[in-house]
C-alpha cells in the first residue's frame, strides 16, 4: 500500500475509522494499523482517538517539485532541476552521489523524510515524515575549494534573507551556520565539498529547517530547538516556503562565487548574534574563554582573549553566562 494513499485519507477535522480506511483502501484491517504504525514511527502525525480512529495532529501539505519550479523565475527555472523524495538517505548524500554523473550548476533535491539525516559534526538530524523542511542544492565552482572559506555563513545569510521573506523577524545567526530565533535553533546548514582542490568543484549546502518540530522529536535534541509554527501567526506553507527559499540562496551563491565572502560581510554582520557575547570556544587544544569580535575578511570567527585577538576557522561555540 502506497504510504501517501492511507496519509491522504487522513486530516484533522475528524477521525476516520480503521474500517473505513481499509474499505477505502481495499485492505484488510490489520494492513491499515500496521501503515499507521509505519508511518508514525516515521514521525508522521498521526493521532489514534480511542474508539474513533485516525486523525492528523496538524493538516500535512506535501511537497510538490513542479509547483516549486513553476513559482521559480525563468531564468533560474532554465538553470536548476529540482527532485522531491518521499525517502532518502540524505539530501545531501543523494547530491553528492549525484555530482558525478550529472551535469549542470545546480541541483536540488528535496525529501518529505530522511533515514539518515546528518548534522554537523557527525550528528544525526532528526527528520520526522512531511513536518519540516529538508533542503540540498549542489553548486559547482570553477576556482578550487580554497575559494568557498566563508561559504557556510553566506549560506545561513540565504537562510535569514529567506525566512524574512515569509516574514519571520528576529532571527539571526550562530556562527558558524546555527539559525537561532529566541535563543532555539530554527534551522542548521551543513556544507559538504567535493571535486577539486585547485580546480573545477562542486559544493553541497544542506539545510534543515523545522516548520513543524513534534514534542516527542524535540525533547530528543541535545540543544532547545524551535519551529516556524510556533513563531508565526499564518500556517506554514512548505511549498511555498521551499520555493522561496531558493531564488536568495542563488543570488547569494552566484554573488559568493564572484566576489567571496565579502558579498555577504554585511549581511553576516547583520545577523551576528555572537558579537560581543561572552563565549568559550571548543577547539582542538581544549576549552578557551573570550569574547566574540565578529569575524574576518573570509569569516573566520574572531575572539578577542584579554589583548590578543585568535582567528578560528573552525570549532564548537557556545555562549558563556553572564
Ligand atoms: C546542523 O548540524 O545544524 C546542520 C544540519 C543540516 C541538516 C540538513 S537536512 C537536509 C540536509 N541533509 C542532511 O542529511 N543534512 C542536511
Amino acid at each position: 500500500m502506497d504510504h501517501r494513499l492511507l496519509l491522504d485519507c487522513l486530516s484533522p477535522d475528524a477521525a476516520v475509522s480503521g474500517s473505513a480506511l481499509a474499505a477505502h483502501l481495499g485492505v484488510t484491517r490489520a494492513a491499515v494499523w500496521k501503515q499507521v504504525e509505519v508511518l508514525r514511527a516515521l514521525g508522521a502525525p498521526i493521532q489514534a482517538a480511542a474508539g474513533r480512529g485516525y486523525r492528523l495532529a496538524w493538516p500535512v501539505e506535501w511537497l510538490d517539485g513542479e509547483n516549486l519550479l513553476a513559482a521559480l523565475d525563468s531564468d533560474l527555472r532554465r538553470r536548476v532541476g529540482v527532485r522531491v523524495h518521499w525517502q532518502v538517505d540524505s539530501t545531501s548524500s543523494e547530491l553528492l552521489r549525484r555530482a558525478g554523473s550529472e551535469a549542470g550548476d545546480l541541483r536540488v533535491c528535496l525529501a518529505e523524510t530522511q533515514s539518515a539525516g546528518r548534522g554537523r559534526r557527525g550528528r544525526h538530524w532528526q527528520s520526522p515524515l512531511g513536518g519540516n523542511l529538508y533542503f540540498s542544492l549542489l553548486k559547482r565552482f570553477d576556482h578550487g575549494m580554497g575559494a568557498l572559506t566563508g561559504l557556510s555563513l553566506a549560506a545561513g545569510t540565504a537562510v535569514i534573507a529567506a525566512l524574512t521573506d515569509c516574514g519571520v523577524s528576529g532571527v539571526g545567526l550562530k556562527w558558524p551556520n546555527d539559525v537561532l530565533a529566541r535563543g532555539r535553533k530554527l534551522a542548521g546548514v551543513l556544507i559538504e565539498l567535493g571535486g577539486e582542490f585547485l580546480g573545477p568543484c562542486h559544493a553541497v549546502i544542506g539545510v534543515g529547517i523545522n516548520l513543524r518540530l513534534p514534542d516527542t522529536v524535540a525533547n530528543t535534541i541535545d540543544q532547545p530547538a524551535i519551529d516556524l509554527a510556533s513563531l508565526c501567526e499564518h500556517p506554514v506553507s512548505r511549498n511555498r516556503h521551499a520555493s522561496r527559499r531558493l531564488s536568495p540562496q542563488v543570488a547569494t551563491l552566484d554573488r559568493f562565487a564572484a566576489q567571496g565572502f565579502a558579498a555577504v560581510a554585511d549581511d553576516y554582520a547583520r545577523a551576528d548574534l555572537l558579537r560581543g557575547k561572552p563565549v568559550r570556544v571548543l577547539g582542538a587544544s581544549g576549552p578557551i574563554d573570550g569574547i566574540a569580535d565578529g569575524v574576518d575578511a573570509r569569516g573566520a570567527l574572531r575572539v578577542r582573549h584579554g589583548e590578543r585577538i585568535a582567528l578560528y576557522d573552525s570549532a564548537e561555540i557556545s555562549v558563556r553566562a553572564q
